[in-house]
């Protein structure tokens, strides 16, 4: 266990010892995915680990758009079992996040993570189809999205769009849109494509050795 102080960072919700990150736990006593939960001051954070967590990694790598508040309403396209949803949820207390997973095996994990988190609200769907969720998204201030599939600059757009979002973080797994082609091309093309779209790219931040081959496309105003 850390025994440094837990501070806060310039990211709104986002804290550190120096070493490690962490969000304050919005369901104490409780992990999602196994990280550690440290006590500090009154208060429980859980440890934000950057090798599970591609939100994490990109601060660990110097991202520095970060357009999360506390009131901040996030449409996360590609939850899987909760990890970096649950961070968000932590960090948005009086906002939402909308979670949208089309695994039916990873979407069985992330409802209890959602039952202990009353500001997270799943739906079982297809990213690529806003139409099967916006019924339960009333609007969405952020985009995130974090899913494995070719077209990922295209379905970011659609999602971003339907919703008005005013900001967003993009995830590009490079092996997804062409295993062949150099990522820094293939991050070149997601940039352009929400550039031509008119989004104001913020930055462009590289998530290895992390996670090899992605890097994350921030969006937006902040
Ligand atoms: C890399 S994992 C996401 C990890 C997660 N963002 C986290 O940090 O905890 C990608 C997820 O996207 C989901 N996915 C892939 N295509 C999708 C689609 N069209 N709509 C919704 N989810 C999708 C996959 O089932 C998988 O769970």
């Amino acid at each position: 266990m850390s025994g440094a102080a837990i501070e806060a960072t310039e990211q709104e919700g986002v804290y550190s010892d120096r070493e490690r990150l962490y969000t304050r736990n919005s369901a104490p006593g409780r992990a999602v995915y196994g990280e550690r939960l440290i006590s500090w001051r009154g208060a429980e954070y859980r440890e934000w680990v950057p090798t599970r967590s591609k939100l994490a990694a990109y601060l660990r790598a110097g991202g520095t758009f970060f357009p999360f508040r506390k009131s901040s309403k996030v449409l996360y396209l590609g939850a899987a079992s909760g990890t970096t949803t649950s961070h968000v949820a932590d960090i948005v207390t009086d906002g939402a996040v909308y979670c949208v997973e089309i695994s039916p095996r990873s979407f069985r994990d992330l409802v209890p993570v959602c039952e202990s988190r009353p500001n997270m609200v799943p739906f079982l769907a297809d990213a690529t189809k806003p139409r099967e969720y916006s019924f339960g998204v009333p609007g969405a201030d952020i985009v995130y999205q974090d899913i494995a599939q070719k077209g990922q600059a295209q379905i970011f757009l659609r999602n971003y769009k339907a919703f008005s979002a005013r900001s967003g973080l993009l995830v590009i797994k490079s092996r997804s849109e062409d295993v062949t082609q150099d990522p820094e091309r293939t991050y070149d093309e997601a940039r352009r494509q929400l550039r031509e779209a008119g989004l104001k790219v913020r930055e462009v931040v590289r998530l290895d050795p992390m996670e090899k081959d992605h890097a994350m496309i921030a969006v937006g105003e902040p």
